[in-house]
Parts: structure tokens; sequence; C-alpha cells
């Protein structure tokens, strides 16, 4: 079964290819196969479709289905419960005791020792060491260097390779993927730690191996080998770091602040400095929380916004709606489906029994599209009066009829790097627009739909290039 958790982002474009055991047709968007009935007139959910190419393009009329029937989905096939309705994920979201995180999966061999499989105190701890430099005024320190990075990238387009860009009569077409979104957020990753400019690249190609490497068996070996080439780079750079810390510069060249590492190296748990294990760690999990879940987040407001060029408009008019497309689209589309967690105790949800340390998976997504909170949740609309795009809140928000998306999960696991994601996603497509002088889907190079003339749905799984057309 496609979990969708961290480990599962790479897992799941190596499954989509997987044929799955039973063949499923392929519908148009929005409705589902027909799975038979009940005799009540129940549609019936055959676990098989969770792992079909259907499923992945398409899942949200199958959500549907579990929402409206079996909130609390009891798939035997993946020995997992779904669990599907807003309310139920956010309660069990903020019992971060009786729901807890352990154990997360393979993540743990590729990304270290992290507060990923930690819950309570414990997790707590671990969380505000980096936590604390994601958000507020170290955040703003920080948006200096994502504009840098940002206009640095886009001023490169013009020595990328045919195969990214192209010009023609006037019209740029580029592959906005390859030439800013897949490396943009782990350049500002690389940039916020303190990593050497010069041992960026080698930096993207380590996160690309273990991205691999939390997916399939075939690439875990080679997760593993660079997390191990992660770590002994970084032991030599903590080693220089607890002597002489390295510092942040605002474009004026003035230090702002220590880099992440560099506080990181001065930071005790009871008196005991951290062990450059942990720092890794750390590392690791920042730059693997932060990198494939950020690209898509770029990609897909472009893909999304593009097709509503009203809603584009009215972004270009006004910038302050940039914010609300942010927030529409992780609802609507978000990079990460969901989390899984184990129940401690033996509990009872919607009249299924579930044995104390069942794998339930929260399915974010389908909060996300949950009409019980937001009304017509598949259409994308950035005005929409039922979402909160205000401050992100640990506590999230339901009030007068606006709630968060899930997005970012909510509660003590609450994603550390919402704000910073916010930041790289808007202020790197402020930068995209004003560079791009009428941009425009490119149709031509773009995957269809079954049809062969829409566009493909977005489904599970971001979108992964993205052609536009601009005038030159
Ligand atoms: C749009 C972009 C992003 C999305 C959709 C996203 C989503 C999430 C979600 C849903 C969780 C919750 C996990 C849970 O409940 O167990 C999470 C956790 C986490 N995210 Fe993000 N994330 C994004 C960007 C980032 C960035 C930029 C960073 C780092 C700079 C980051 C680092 C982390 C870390 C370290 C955790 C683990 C937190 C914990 O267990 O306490 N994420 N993310």
């Amino acid at each position: 079964m496609p979990s969708f958790s961290l480990d599962a982002l790479a897992d799941a474009a190596e499954s989509e290819t997987q044929l799955s055991k039973k063949e499923f047709p392929l519908m148009p968007v929005g409705q589902a196969v027909d799975m038979g009935f009940t005799d009540d007139g129940v549609p019936l959910i055959d676990p098989r479709i969770f792992d079909s190419p259907e499923f992945f393009r398409n899942p949200y009329p199958y959500y549907r289905i579990l929402r409206d029937h079996y909130p609390v989905f009891h798939d035997k096939l993946h020995n997992t419960y779904w669990v599907t309705r807003y309310e139920d994920i956010t309660a069990c979201y903020f019992d971060d005791e009786g729901f807890n995180t352990i154990p997360k999966g393979s993540s743990s061999g590729v990304l270290g020792n992290t507060q990923l499989e930690l819950s309570g105190v414990e997790h707590r701890r671990r969380r505000n060491l980096y936590g604390q430099h994601l958000v507020g005024k170290s955040l703003e320190n920080r948006i200096p260097a994502i504009e840098r990075l940002a206009k640095e990238m886009i001023a490169d387009w013009e020595n990328l390779g045919e195969d990214v860009v192209q010009d023609k009569d006037g019209v740029r077409t580029v592959n906005i993927a390859a030439a800013f979104a897949n490396e943009f957020p782990i350049r500002v990753v690389s940039e916020i730690l303190g990593i050497p400019k010069d041992a960026q690249g080698q930096f993207f190609y380590w996160y690309n191996s273990m991205m691999a490497g939390l997916g399939g068996s075939a690439t875990h070996q080679m997760g593993l080998e660079a997390r191990q080439d992660l770590e002994d780079y970084i032991s030599d750079i903590v080693e220089q770091r607890r002597v002489t810390p390295t510092y942040l510069y605002d474009n004026d060249g003035n230090p702002i602040s220590k880099d992440i590492i560099s506080k990181l190296c001065e930071t005790k748990i009871d008196n005991d400095y951290l062990s450059t294990e942990e720092i890794t760690s750390n590392i690791a999990l920042v730059i693997g929380g932060g990198g494939e879940t950020t690209r898509g987040a770029i990609l897909n407001l472009w893909y999304l916004l593009l097709q509503h060029p009203d809603q584009f408009e009215a972004v270009m008019e006004d910038e302050a709606n940039w914010d609300l497309a942010f927030h529409e689209m992780l609802r609507h589309s978000s990079s990460i489906g969901g989390q899984p967690r184990h129940n401690t105790h033996d509990v009872e949800m919607h009249g299924v029994k579930v044995p104390a340390g069942s794998l339930m998976e929260m399915v974010d997504f389908s909060a996300n599209h949950d009409d019980r909170i937001f009304k017509d949740p598949e259409t994308f609309n950035i005005f929409r009066d039922d979402l909160y795009a205000g401050k992100i809140l640990r506590s999230g928000y339901n009030k007068d009829g606006k709630c968060s998306h899930m997005a970012f999960g909510v509660g003590p696991h609450l994603c550390p790097g919402a704000w910073i994601s916010h930041q790289e996603t808007v202020v790197g497509s402020k930068i995209l627009a004003a560079h791009m002088k009428n941009p425009r889907i490119n149709l031509d190079k773009m995957p269809k739909d079954i049809d062969g003339t829409s566009l493909a749905p977005i489904g599970l799984i971001s979108v992964r290039d993205l052609w536009l057309d601009y005038d030159l």
C-alpha cells in the first residue's frame, strides 16, 4: 500500500509504475470505478485499488467513499487502518501519546535517529533544536538569502541546455522543475545550514540519493551510502565550527546570525553538547523534509494557477494574494498525502475496533477534501471563504467557518519547515513571476489526461516537470 509519509515520497513514483495485481480502468477525474455495492446500496472498496495507476491519478472519489461510508477503513490487504475525515485526523494528531509516530519506517536507516520517530517530551526537546531557527526573526533574516538564490538560479537559465530551456521566435520555453524548483529548496536549506557554496552541488547529489533511498529496496543501499558520505563530510565541518562558528550575511555583506550548523554545535541537551551523529541526523531530516515537499509546492502552485488565469491575474494584481494561493494549493494538492501513526491503546472509532499497535494512516489529502469542512473541495479557488490562510499555527485554526488545511499536519509534529517553505514558495514565485512575461503552460510538452487533450490531474504525486512558455 502506498503510505504517504516522507518515506513514501520517493516510493510513490516507483509504485506508480508497478502494475497492480488487479487492473482497474482509468476513469474520468472525479468518478470512481464501480467496485460493487452492498445489499443496502453502499459502494464497496476493493483495497487493490490503492495500488493502481487509477488511484494515483484520481484518488478523490475513493477518499469520498471512504469518508462517507468507512471513515476508519480496515484495509486487510495492506494491514492498515485508513482514517479519512478531517475531524478524526486532527484529533489523532493532537493526541501525540495515544497515536504516536513510532516507528516511522525506512527513514530511520537513511535519515538517522531523528525526532520523526519520537513522541512526547523527547520529541519536543529534539524538535526545538533547529525548529527555532526556521521561524520568526530567524526566518526574516533568511529572506534576503532566499531572494538572492532565486535570482541567481533564474539568471543562470541562459546557460542551461536545450533539454531545459529553448528560445524560439521571441518565446522562451522552460521546464521550471529542472531549471528552478527541483534544486531551489535544497539550495535554500544548504545556505541556511551553512554548507559551503562549493559543496552545494555534492549536497544536492546526497539529497537525491537519500530521497531515492527512502523508496524501494533497490535504492535503499544508495541512500545509506549517501547518508554515510554526508556524515563524513558534516563531521569535519562540525569539528571546525565547534571552534570557529560561521555566519549568514545580508545582501550588503553584514553578518545577520550564525548558520544552523554553528548554532547546533553550541546547543546542549542535559548539559551535553549534541554529538556529531545527532547534528547530522538533524541536517539529514531538514534536507529530507524540505526538498521534495517544497519542490512539489512550487510546481503545483504554478500548474494550478496557470490553469485558472483569472486567479493568476488576481495574484499578479495584488501580491498579497500569493499567500492565499499558497494555502489553497496546499489544501487542493499538497505534496505530502498523510502520515502514519500507531495507536498506543486499543481504540474504537466509528464502530471499528483498532487493536493497540496498529498502523493507522492519517490521510491528509482526504482531510483537505472533506466536504464537511471545505465546500466544493475539488475546486481550486484561492478566494474560498472556508479556508484559513493566516499565520500558520501549531494549534491549527477552526473558527467562524474557516479551518486550516492539513498539509503541514497539526499539533506537536506540525511541520517545522512550514514557515520557511511558505517563504520559499511565495518569494520564489514572485521572483519567477517578475521574470516571466505572460507565462503560460506549454500544452504540447505536458502529459495529458485520458481524453488525450486535458492536462493530466495532479493526483497523489506532485507535478514532476512543468514546461512554461513566456515572451522574451
Ligand atoms: C510545502 C512544503 C512542506 C510540506 C507540505 C510539509 C509537510 C509536513 C508534514 C505533513 C509533516 C508532519 C509529519 C507528522 O505529522 O508526523 C512534516 C514534518 C516535518 N517537516 Fe515538513 N513539509 C514541508 C516543508 C518542509 C521544510 C521546508 C522543512 C525543513 C526546512 C521541513 C521539515 C520537516 C521536519 C523536520 C518534519 C518532522 C517534524 C516532527 O516530526 O516534529 N518540511 N512536514
